[in-house]
């Protein structure tokens, strides 16, 4: 999967993030994920892997990543672990509560994500959010010649100083991890 990723410029995890989300996912003993943004379930199969209990909810729009994803998940021994809806984010609903909450699709999006599904996070659960520095270039955010990557950067930046202040969960940045991800964990409801 790796190999096809590479070749054909899927855009997963980069190793040393996917290394850290695995850790957490062990660590946390966390059970049920929602991915959104599945490309082919590289990181998916990946997540299942790390124990037989954890089911994922994952979501794709692309069709033909959605019908690679769909062969991939079949062939493997985590099928029974693994739901993917191949839909756009907008229009997948859940009243689910889930322990984790992989956010790894269009950027530009994540203040939208990050509104829409806090409600089905757990108290206490994770939400991870990768590419947080994109490329390395989230620090001069002027810097590139194409704008709509300017205001792509300035979106993320904006996301970056609204997460901090969000006075419902705590925030961890990992910025020298893979392309920099971030950790938010809802606070319980009596935590100040
Ligand atoms: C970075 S890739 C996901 C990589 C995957 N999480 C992994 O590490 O193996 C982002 C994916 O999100 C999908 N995507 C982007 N916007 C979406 C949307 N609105 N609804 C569903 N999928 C979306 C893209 O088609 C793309 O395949």
């Amino acid at each position: 999967m790796q190999r096809y990723a590479l070749i054909h410029d899927v855009p997963v995890m980069q190793e040393e993030g996917q290394l850290f989300l695995l850790r957490l996912i062990r660590e946390q003993k966390v059970r049920s994920i929602l991915e959104l943004g599945t490309a082919i379930a590289y990181t998916t199969l990946a997540m299942a892997s790390q124990d037989p209990q954890i089911h994922i909810d994952t979501v794709e729009r692309d069709p033909q990543m959605a019908a690679l994803a769909e062969d991939y998940i079949r062939r493997s021994s985590h099928a029974a672990q693994i739901t993917l809806y191949p839909m756009d984010i907008d229009d997948f609903v859940t009243e689910k509560k889930y322990d984790l909450i992989l956010v790894d699709a269009a950027k530009a999006q994540y203040p939208v994500y990050f509104r829409r599904f806090q409600e089905n996070l757990q108290e206490e659960g994770l939400f991870v959010f990768d590419d947080m520095v994109f490329h390395g270039m989230i620090e001069r955010p002027e810097q590139p010649k194409n704008r709509s990557t300017r205001n792509l950067l300035r979106r993320i930046a904006r996301f970056r100083r609204e997460a901090a202040s969000e006075s419902g969960f705590t925030c961890e940045f990992y910025d020298k991890i893979g392309d920099g991800i971030l950790i938010m964990r809802r606070r319980k409801k009596d935590e100040s």
